[in-house]
């Protein structure tokens, strides 16, 4: 063997014999004749029949009362909602047309203080209120959900505004970049929390049920904890800030007195607000719900609404 001849051999890029590396594995390729397909489509027909039954009968005993309130505005005395714009789906059979619409009207007000939602400004909200009838009994737990049409929560560049340390409660500064344009103001304070989707946070408030024509005027209070999955509450612990280091996002600003956080009022604790922690979670399709509130976590049958007349939504 020459010296040019061990070169070659060396710089050989030809790939060891094995069956893997020399693509002689063993392969199988399903011949699909009628005589093969049509048990397995039979199968797998009879297989997943009854679950798919099983979760429609289990969806139609959901009792569901969907209110649309996007006019509200436009209305300051009560007005009928148009059929399009309620849907009660009920498990028994009722006759629904002997229940009087939900009417809404809207009308300002002075401050509305929640506890989920931070106004130290004493912002006047303007208030939408429903009157509506529960046609049926609803057992608990009962939810309240939001629904957003055409909101792209799954825009690639929205999806990844956040910073997670921050989340954390790192004092980050500057903040990650993935908050992109929301990550520090012009003239270079810190937002907290940063990233379009905190930014742009849904914002609407709802004040717990009254039942107006029950016994007394009972309030049923639809709490906003216990709505956030577990492994999403792991993710947030109070931040390290101090509250004259960060300044609001721009879209939360209002609620603050000039816009800013100070020492009367220090940012949110986030890793106690799970309104914030469901927003977070971007929904996969951009027409989503996001739930807003749960009544009745364990609570004992006997305690179930008979009746909810009205709803206020700020
Ligand atoms: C439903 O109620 C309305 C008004 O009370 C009545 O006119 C109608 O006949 C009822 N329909 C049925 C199917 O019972
Ligand atoms: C908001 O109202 C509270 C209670 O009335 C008051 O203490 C506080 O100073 C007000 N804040 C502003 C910014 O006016
Ligand atoms: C940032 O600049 C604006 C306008 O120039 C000013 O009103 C605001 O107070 C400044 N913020 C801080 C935190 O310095
Ligand atoms: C609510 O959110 C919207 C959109 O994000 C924003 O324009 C508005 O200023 C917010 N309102 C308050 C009171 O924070
Ligand atoms: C509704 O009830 C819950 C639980 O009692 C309470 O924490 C919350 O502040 C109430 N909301 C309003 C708007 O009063």
């Amino acid at each position: 063997m020459s010296e040019t001849d061990e070169i070659v051999k060396k710089k050989s890029r030809k790939p060891t014999d094995g069956a893997f590396r020399q693509q002689r594995l063993p392969a199988w390729q399903p011949v699909l004749t009628p005589r093969t397909a049509l048990p397995t489509f039979f199968v797998i027909g009879i297989i997943f029949t009854p679950i798919g039954g099983l979760l429609f009968w289990s969806n139609t005993r959901v009792v569901e009362i969907k209110l649309d309130y996007t006019n509200c505005y436009k209305y300051s005395s009560p007005v009928y909602l148009s059929k399009h714009q309620y849907t009660f789906q009920i498990s028994q059979e009722l006759n629904t047309s002997s229940f009087e619409p939900p009417a809404y009207h809207y009308q300002e007000t002075s401050t509305f203080l929640n506890s989920n939602w931070q106004n130290p400004n004493n912002l006047s909200i303007p208030q939408c209120i429903i009157d509506f009838t529960v046609p049926q009994t609803m057992e608990p737990p009962i939810f309240i959900y939001y629904r957003l049409t055409d909101f792209y929560q799954n825009h690639r560049q929205y999806i990844n505004s956040f910073d997670a340390g921050q989340l954390l409660g790192d004092a980050q500064s500057p903040p990650g970049s993935n908050c992109g344009p929301l990550r520090i103001t012009d003239n270079g304070s810190n937002i907290y929390p940063c990233g379009l989707i905190a930014n742009s946070m849904f914002n609407d408030t709802r004040s717990n049920l009254t039942s107006v024509n029950g016994a007394t005027d009972m309030t049923f209070d639809f709490s906003a904890t216990g709505i956030a999955w577990p492994t999403d509450k792991e993710k947030y612990a109070p931040t390290k800030y101090t509250p004259d280091s960060v300044v609001p996002p721009p879209n939360w600003a209002q609620r603050y007195p000039d816009g800013r956080y100070d020492a009367d009022h220090p940012p949110p604790d986030l890793s106690q607000d799970e309104s914030f922690m469901v927003w977070m979670r971007v929904a996969a399709l951009p027409d989503f719900r996001k739930i807003w509130g749960r009544f009745g976590h364990g609570w004992k049958k006997e305690k179930s609404i008979r009746e909810i007349n009205r709803r206020e939504c700020y």
